[in-house]
């Protein structure tokens, strides 16, 4: 009996599957993309949307924020150093990337360089034989996490800094180091400080080098070439955000005068470049016994306007003088971790009626793919469309304060302007969201609790056509902002 049932339903299964392919007409294929676009390992970084950096080194024990290269090596001393713990920290709070900043600009080396004696093989920490970069690579690798290392071109204690020719060889020397002996590297993070002390980076011959010993690894800096600078250290990204700039008009370690540039980015951008926003869960970079982290509604404030707003969030939680990450600090980036699952835990747009749109590309790229969280399958407007809207209907009347876009980036960023609006009982149609750029992601806090049964996205321009949409989500974030108003429009 039950043989015969599933005979019979696989023969069903059968005949469903070679029904479905009769009409056999070809799908139209995808559109082009629009260039530029990123690249494997650029769409991967920005799907991981936030990562940690860990300041720690002389100043950790000196109270300072930037060292004078003078510090005697044996104040570095943390008596209870556990990367492990570090790692757990990041791993637990639902982070896959950690940053360690292996030189500051200082100079002092967190691992034994055999370019300078300015470094733990100097210290009394473990004799002198301990190798903080070391003891962080085993962590991650046990947990499975990834690694990134900043190296700091300004280095106030190297003698030959200054030299054009014998400081570069010397930083692209331990650049070397760090990146043949301690596995796969992530990221790779530089800046172009340099004091006032004038002597040139070179740039190119560095980059090259970089991605000729890490072929997996991002370079970060200003200007890129892989992940930019957002302008601030704030967290905040510029309201509209593209994730392209022109790399040649930006000079690495001189961006004071184009801040909102990179705050911004480009439209007409030759360079997929995508903003990441570093900022510290305390004031300073380092660790300082007077300063706490900052409250949970403040960091929910810099998630919203990076990865709310096309970016990455790198945020900063410096270890302590013991080599520990502080309890109070632990706790925070939990609460943290904690809101965010929850604030997205429901998507309230995940199943609708139904759901429809001005037009569509295709059969395949329809308006229901917008309710898959896979940004590879997109809703489309018909080709040469640069417009357009799409419909939910809720099956409801529905609470929400929290609306989330996402477009389709491998096939590069288009969307210019869009607004969302809300068919309101009293009020009609009613816009309330609207912005310029989507890109990866976007995140929009509404001001009050919206209640609707109706929702739409309306794309009003892209710089090419069609707009790719692939992702739309409502929540109700318990986290409420602005004064915490709990009024409900409907
Ligand atoms: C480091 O080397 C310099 C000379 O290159 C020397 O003057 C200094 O004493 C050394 N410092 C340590 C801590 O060994
Ligand atoms: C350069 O910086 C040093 C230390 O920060 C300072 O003492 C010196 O006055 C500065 N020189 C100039 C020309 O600004
Ligand atoms: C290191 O990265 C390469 C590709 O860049 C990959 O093939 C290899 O499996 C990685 N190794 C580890 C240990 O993750
Ligand atoms: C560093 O943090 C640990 C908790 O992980 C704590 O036990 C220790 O006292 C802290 N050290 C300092 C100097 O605050
Ligand atoms: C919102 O409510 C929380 C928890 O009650 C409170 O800590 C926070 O200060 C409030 N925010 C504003 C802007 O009133």
């Amino acid at each position: 009996m039950s043989c015969l049932l599933v005979l019979c339903s696989s023969l069903l299964v059968i005949a469903a599957a070679s029904d479905s392919k009769l009409p056999s007409s070809p799908p139209p294929p995808p559109p082009l993309p629009v260039l530029p676009i990123p690249s494997s390992k650029q769409l991967h970084w920005q799907r991981r949307e936030r990562s940690i950096f860990f300041h720690f080194g002389m100043n950790t024990f000196t109270d300072s924020e930037t060292g004078t290269g003078l510090e005697d090596p044996r104040l570095f001393f943390p008596t209870h150093l556990n990367a492990r713990q570090w790692v757990s920290v990041a791993k637990d709070a639902g982070f896959t990337l950690v940053v360690l900043v292996a030189k500051h600009h200082d100079g002092f080396c967190l691992w034994p360089s055999k370019y300078t004696n300015h470094s733990v093989a100097s210290s009394f920490w473990k004799s002198g034989k301990g190798d903080v970069v070391r003891e962080l690579t085993d962590a991650v690798a046990e947990a499975g996490i990834d690694l990134g290392l900043y190296l700091s071109p300004w280095d106030r204690h190297e003698p030959s800094y200054g030299n054009t020719l014998d400081y570069n060889k010397h930083y692209l020397a331990q650049m070397r180091e760090l990146l043949t002996n301690y596995g796969n590297i992530s990221e790779v993070w530089l800046d172009g400080a340099k004091g006032n002390i004038s002597m040139e980076y070179k740039f190119d011959e560095w980059f090259e080098t970089i991605h000729q010993l890490q072929p997996g690894a991002l370079i970060f800096s200003d200007a890129g070439p892989d992940t930019r600078w957002v302008g601030d250290e704030q967290g905040r990204a510029g309201a509209t955000c593209w994730s392209m700039v022109r790399r040649s008009s930006i000079q690495i370690g001189n961006s004071g005068p184009i801040l909102q540039y990179l705050n911004q980015g480009d439209e007409h951008g030759s360079d997929w470049v995508p903003p990441e926003c570093d900022v510290s869960i305390r004031t300073g970079w380092f660790w300082h016994r007077s300063e706490r982290p900052k409250d949970l509604w403040s960091l929910l404030d810099i998630y919203y306007t990076s990865v709310g707003r096309n970016c990455v969030l790198l945020l900063n939680v410096p270890p302590n003088s013991s080599g520990l990450i502080s309890d109070e600090d632990s706790k925070t980036l939990r609460a943290l971790s904690t809101a965010i699952t929850t604030i997205f835990s429901v998507n309230l747009a995940a199943s609708p009626l139904s759901v429809t749109a001005s037009s569509a590309y295709s059969t395949e790229h329809g308006p229901h793919q917008v309710l898959t969280p896979d940004i590879s399958s997109f809703w489309s407007p018909r080709e040469g469309e640069a417009a357009g809207w799409l419909m939910l209907d809720l099956g409801k009347p529905t609470l929400f304060n929290l609306v989330k876009i996402q477009e389709a980036i491998a096939w590069g960023q288009r969307v210019r302007y869009h607004r969302v609006d809300v068919l309101s009982v009293t009020r009609g149609w009613t816009t309330v969201a609207q912005g310029t750029t989507i890109g990866y992601k976007r995140l929009h806090r509404l001001k009050l609790i919206v209640k609707a049964q109706l929702v739409k996205l309306v794309i009003l321009d892209s710089r090419a056509a069609p707009p790719l949409v692939a992702s739309f989500g409502l929540y109700l974030d318990p986290y409420p902002h602005v004064g915490n108003d709990t009024s409900v429009i409907s």
